[in-house]
């Protein structure tokens, strides 16, 4: 059965660019972004792991670790790491698993049948540091994802796993932040010292509270 929101993430061990990895043991207890591609030596695939290469940083201040992985062998990976770095400007710093047994693949659901029958689809995996995926996102082959957005949604569930709130469409790190429902108008101008707007009694807005 395919894995849902709130799934314990499979582990699993495997061949990487940076070696033999656990998943786990490779995650600690820091966050995940685990993400299939179809191939290597493609364009769209170059690019994106070419903007998760630019993001880095971002995703380590985040204390978040990524793994690409596609059904390619070793070697592969390693002369089409070359071509990222040189095409896209980058030094790719975190491992492409070499899923040639597709255990990863399996794991995770990301080979589609319907949309091909050997590669591994865009799928996207954030998973938390007690090891629950939190979201999962589905790309055909043919779109590249926004690396921008995986960023963003992290921003969200790193908040909203720290306090009674919820973020809007389009929320950005630092706008203002959706009250959760559990909580009543009264308590929530205690718990939200930095204000409360109350547009509707379902619909209450604070400033970021981590901010
Ligand atoms: C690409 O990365 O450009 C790509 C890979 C597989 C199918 C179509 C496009």
């Amino acid at each position: 059965m395919s894995l849902r929101l709130g799934d314990t993430a499979p582990n699993f061990k495997a061949t990487t660019t940076e070696g033999e990895i656990d998943f786990y043991e490779y995650l600690g207890n820091g966050w995940g972004i685990l993400f299939s591609h179809p191939a290597d030596y493609t364009p769209v695939c170059t690019t994106e792991l070419g903007k998760t290469a630019a993001l880095q940083e971002e995703f380590a201040k985040r204390n978040a670790k990524v793994l690409a992985v596609s059904v390619d062998p070793l070697d592969k990976h390693k002369g089409w790491v070359n071509d990222i770095n040189e095409t896209q400007n980058v030094n790719v710093g975190f491992p492409l698993i070499a899923d040639e047994d597709r255990t990863v693949a399996t794991l995770y659901d990301m080979i589609h049948p319907n949309a091909s029958a050997t590669a591994t689809v865009r799928s996207l995996f954030i998973i938390g540091p007690d090891k629950v995926v939190k979201l999962m996102i589905t790309y055909p082959a043919s779109t590249g994802r926004n690396f921008q957005e995986v960023l963003r949604v992290l921003d969200s569930l790193q908040l909203t796993s720290n306090y009674s709130v919820s973020t809007p469409a389009d929320w950005k790190d630092g706008e203002d932040v959706i009250i959760g429902g559990t909580i009543s108008t009264e308590d929530a101008y205690t718990k939200f010292p930095k204000g409360v707007k109350v547009v509707k009694p379902y619909l209450r807005y604070t400033p970021q509270p981590n901010k």
